[in-house]
């Protein structure tokens, strides 16, 4: 599939001209060649695009926000005036900025989106998640620069683009809002000389020419209907519109240069991605214990996992499994909480674990400084979900424990060659029952290693 080229129009520094630059050229592209699709949005609450773009009052179907809620861009779409197609822009994306962890989200859903042409996205004068996720997927950025700070701000921009291992090349500056009657002495003549100077010094690529700074232009933000009106219709008579209909050129040129599109990238990488999780999957599964951990009956079996109610792994990845619901409860009760099987308040205590055990993670780790097996003291944590530590216990290991389910247990998880316990801890983990498997797929096992290495310093 042909996929769409990317541009962001991005700058850290407010009011430099992006929606202006990034609503007129959505025009001018399409004034250049009309069979182009062209499609944009902003990050931004202004809602200019919305001036400029919707047609009458019509309803839209949706907005940028449910880009990022599993709905399909193509639903989002509204046809509005100069043949631009726009997604409506969002009151209010301050929860979904914090929800949002990755930057490849908005590649990866444009990349399936059907979508063809160009597609422009404006942003918000910040390095939000939103804006990071429009580089992200970029083929080209336009940084519109009015002068020597906002200049400096680019400096994020390809601090990012190299943190990703991004070409740089995709990035181009652009005066704007150059003031054209004001004029320096020496080297640098205006101020568009004296920030192209500036740019190419710090080694930042140009576009060809500028925007400059027009009352015209600006008026045409400024009415009482509300609306927005482009340059191409409403400013003809300015140098601006010159200024748009070549910067317009330029970057439709780019579009036609024989480079492998970002979204193409993104979609390999994300390929990629998912062949190595479905590996590490499959050779975590065909790593497991057969056997529940604790009373050493069948549990895993071909490609079925029965009745397990919770899953451990040693730290020093010396066995991982799972282990029977009752048999793990019973265990931790009889030994750390004095529990007597048969006894009337049983069946209430199990209930009490199991319900505890939904937001938990439990350690069994051996008291550094005692040593032997027996005589050695064994100590349960619990920690909550985030690896934080709610509680710890400790018993000592006696003789009267040999041949005991909790010595079979920690001989599978803890013994070392010597017959001592080791160093290393078995953390354990409740799964569902109904489909333990679950904990070993990729982002429920990264948040299972990620609490590991949170519980690791902690003990002692
Ligand atoms: N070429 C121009 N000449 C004169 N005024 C302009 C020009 N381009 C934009 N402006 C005006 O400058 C102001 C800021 O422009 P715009 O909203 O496009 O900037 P922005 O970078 O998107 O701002 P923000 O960072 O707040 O999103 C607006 O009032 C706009 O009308
Ligand atoms: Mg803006």
């Amino acid at each position: 599939m042909n996929q769409p080229y990317i541009i962001t129009v991005s700058s850290e520094k407010g009011g430099v001209g992006k929606t202006t630059l990034a609503t007129n050229l959505a025009i001018y592209l399409k004034a250049l060649n009309e069979e182009l699709p062209v499609t944009l949005f902003s990050f931004d609450n202004h809602f200019s695009v919305d001036q400029m773009f919707r047609i009458g009052r019509s309803a839209s179907h949706g907005e940028v926000a449910d880009l990022f809620k599993n709905r399909p861009p193509s639903e989002l779409l509204e046809l509005g005036e100069y043949g631009v197609q726009f997604i409506p822009s969002s009151k209010d994306l301050g929860l979904l900025r914090e929800q949002i962890t990755r930057v490849d989200i908005l590649g990866q859903i444009l990349s399936r989106s059907g979508l063809e042409g160009i597609v422009i996205v404006d942003t918000r004068p910040d390095m939000d998640v939103f804006t990071r996720n429009a580089l992200f997927a970029s083929d080209r950025v336009i940084v519109p620069v009015k002068d020597a700070p906002s200049l400096e701000n680019c400096r994020n921009l390809y601090a990012f683009f190299d943190r990703y291992g991004l070409s740089r090349r995709a990035i181009r500056v652009l005066p704007c809002l150059v003031d054209s009657r004001v004029h320096y002495n020496g080297t640098f003549k205006d101020s568009y000389q004296l920030l192209k100077g500036y740019a190419i010094n710090r080694g930042y690529r140009c576009f060809e020419g500028f925007i400059a700074k027009s009352p015209k232009v600006e008026s045409l933000n400024t009415n009482p209907e509300g609306k927005v009106y482009p340059v191409l219709t409403y400013g003809r008579g300015t140098d601006v519109h010159l200024q748009f209909a070549h910067l317009a050129r330029q970057v439709y040129l780019g579009t036609l240069q024989d480079e492998e599109r970002r979204l193409t990238q993104i979609c390999e990488a994300f390929e990629q991605e998912e062949s190595r999780e479905k590996e590490a999957y499959r050779s975590r599964r065909h790593g497991l214990h057969p056997l529940c951990l604790v009373c050493g009956s069948p549990l895993v079996q071909d490609d079925v996992i029965g009745h397990a109610g919770y899953y451990g792994e040693s730290s020093d990845g010396k066995i991982a499994g799972f282990m029977d619901e009752d048999c793990f409860s019973t265990l931790i009760l009889k030994h750390f909480y004095d529990y007597r099987e048969g006894t009337g308040t049983g069946g209430t205590l199990k209930s009490f674990f199991r319900e505890l055990a939904q937001n938990s993670y439990f350690v069994l780790h051996r008291t550094p400084g005692t040593s032997g097996f027996f005589r050695q003291e064994l100590s349960l944590y619990r920690f909550d979900s985030n690896g934080l530590e709610i509680t710890h216990k400790s018993i000592v290991l006696n003789d009267a424990d040999k041949g005991d389910l909790l010595t079979s247990l920690l001989g599978k998880t803890l013994k070392k060659g010597d017959g001592r316990l080791g160093e290393a801890f078995f953390l354990v983990r409740k799964v569902s029952t109904d489909i333990p498997e679950e904990i070993l797929v990729a982002n429920e096992y990264s948040r299972f290693q990620a609490v590991r290495e949170k519980i690791r310093p902690q003990l002692p």
